[in-house]
């Protein structure tokens, strides 16, 4: 539920924070209510502190890497996925998009996400992410696949170093959480409507734009995609 640009989730009472993996969040009993935002809920999704998080914005790691470092870091990383052969679903995300394509989206976004030149925004606009991520059936399997190639790759370029290579790891893995909570709200929403569409007699299941738009702009901490 929204309520002054927060949601209103249930976590259990109790749970123990941090939760210690991924796959034992679900054990939950009890109904404590609590306020988390999108960031929030995907920070302890992701089991990470928000601080980790967001620690890219502390320095500038685009001045720091180099442009070079984060087009090697994008093509040891789509190599890796366009090669999975072993996660069907996984690749299948993948399957509609040309790996040149991909690898140039993510360096340019990069490079400008980490403080560099606009390179990504000056090509294709706002990177909204969750709504160009909209289309992918993405689930916690999605994620931690995704993040096991993006650490292989982060170890795979010399260029970068351990302080860069912890802050990026904690970047992608909030933001991996952060398109799966984006997603299950879209997905929580258009439930609604259709509940509410057949409680009322009414015909429009889908959620109206307005709905949809409130997902992906509920509000970020400075410097979120
Ligand atoms: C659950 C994990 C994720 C999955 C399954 C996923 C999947 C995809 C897919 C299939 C594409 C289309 C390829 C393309 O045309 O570029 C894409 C695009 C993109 N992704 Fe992700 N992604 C995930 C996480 C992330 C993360 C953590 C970032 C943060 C850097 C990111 C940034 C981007 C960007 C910038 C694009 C290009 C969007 C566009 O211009 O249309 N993705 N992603």
């Amino acid at each position: 539920m929204f309520q002054a640009g927060r949601l209103l989730l249930s976590r259990p009472a109790c749970s123990v924070r941090p939760l210690p993996r991924p796959s034992a969040r679900r054990t939950v009993c009890s109904a404590a209510m609590q306020m988390l935002s999108p960031p929030e809920l995907a920070a302890q999704r992701a089991v990470i502190s928000i601080e980790d998080a967001f620690s890219i914005d502390q320095v500038n790691l685009y001045d720091r890497l180099g442009l070079d470092a984060l087009k090697k870091l994008a093509t040891e990383f789509y190599d890796r996925v366009y090669a999975d052969t072993e996660d069907a679903h996984f690749r299948s995300v993948f399957a509609n998009s040309p790996k040149a394509v991909a690898i140039k989206n993510n360096y340019e976004f990069m490079a400008q996400r980490l403080g560099g030149p606009p390179l990504y925004s000056q090509r294709k606009g706002h990177p909204a992410l969750p709504r160009r991520h909209a289309p992918f059936d993405c689930s916690e399997a999605t994620a931690e696949r995704y993040m096991q190639h993006m650490d292989a790759a982060l170890a795979a370029v010399p260029e970068i170093d351990e302080d860069s290579r912890r802050r990026l790891h904690a970047y992608f893995r909030h933001t991996c959480y952060f398109l799966l909570v984006a997603q299950e709200l879209r997905e929580s929403m258009q439930r609604q409507a259709a509940a509410a569409a057949a409680a009322g007699g009414g015909t429009t299941a889908a959620p109206t734009a307005e709905q949809k738009q409130a997902v992906v702009q509920q509000p970020l901490p400075p410097g979120h995609p």
